[in-house]
């Protein structure tokens, strides 16, 4: 059985996650309205993925014995300056992320909830890999600056990405 404080750390989390896939999908709908489909492919995979992470956590609660519960989600931002922007606050909100993470295993070593803090190894290591990926993304567009072959170029790189998990089935 989970603690209450462990049970609600991970409640939050699942939240966390699913609002990140809220997030996401704001962006790719901004991308893909800048048309920029490539990089709105990418960015659905993305909010994809975070829909793992949270089912992730709600087998993990619910296989404890506890209950996860579904809380509010906020509204995220809908608008952005520029796909540099929407890399820019990927980066910052997976570097929050990662933060909640690190703050979760520090819960479960406090309270020597060995099997928490083996769940949550898969996460730190996700996040390690998360922040890689999105900064070398970053670091490229940056190079780049205004020159437009170079973000199309990445645009259809972006686009090639193969979903991990997909939620709509093919017909
Ligand atoms: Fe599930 Fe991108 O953190």
């Amino acid at each position: 059985m989970l603690s209450t404080k462990m049970e609600k750390g991970l409640n939050d989390q699942m939240v966390a996650e699913t609002y990140s896939a809220y997030l996401y999908w704001s962006m790719a709908a901004y991308l893909h309205d800048q048309d920029y489909p490539g990089m709105g492919h990418w960015m659905e995979c993305q909010a994809k993925e975070e829909l793992s992470h949270a089912a992730k956590l709600f087998a993990y609660i619910t296989e404890r014995g506890s209950k996860a519960c579904m809380g509010a989600i906020d509204a995220p931002q809908s608008d952005w300056d520029s796909p540099l922007h929407v890399m820019d606050s990927v980066l910052d909100h997976e570097r929050k992320v990662t933060g909640m993470i690190n703050d979760l295993v520090n819960i479960a070593m406090d309270e020597r909830d060995h099997a928490t803090h083996q769940f949550l190894a898969w996460f730190v290591t996700e996040q390690v890999e998360e922040e890689s990926t999105v900064s070398s993304i970053l670091s490229r567009m940056k190079k780049m600056g205004d020159y437009v072959q170079g973000l199309i170029m990445l645009d259809n790189e972006l686009g090639a990405r193969v979903p991990l998990y997909d939620i709509i089935p093919k017909k």
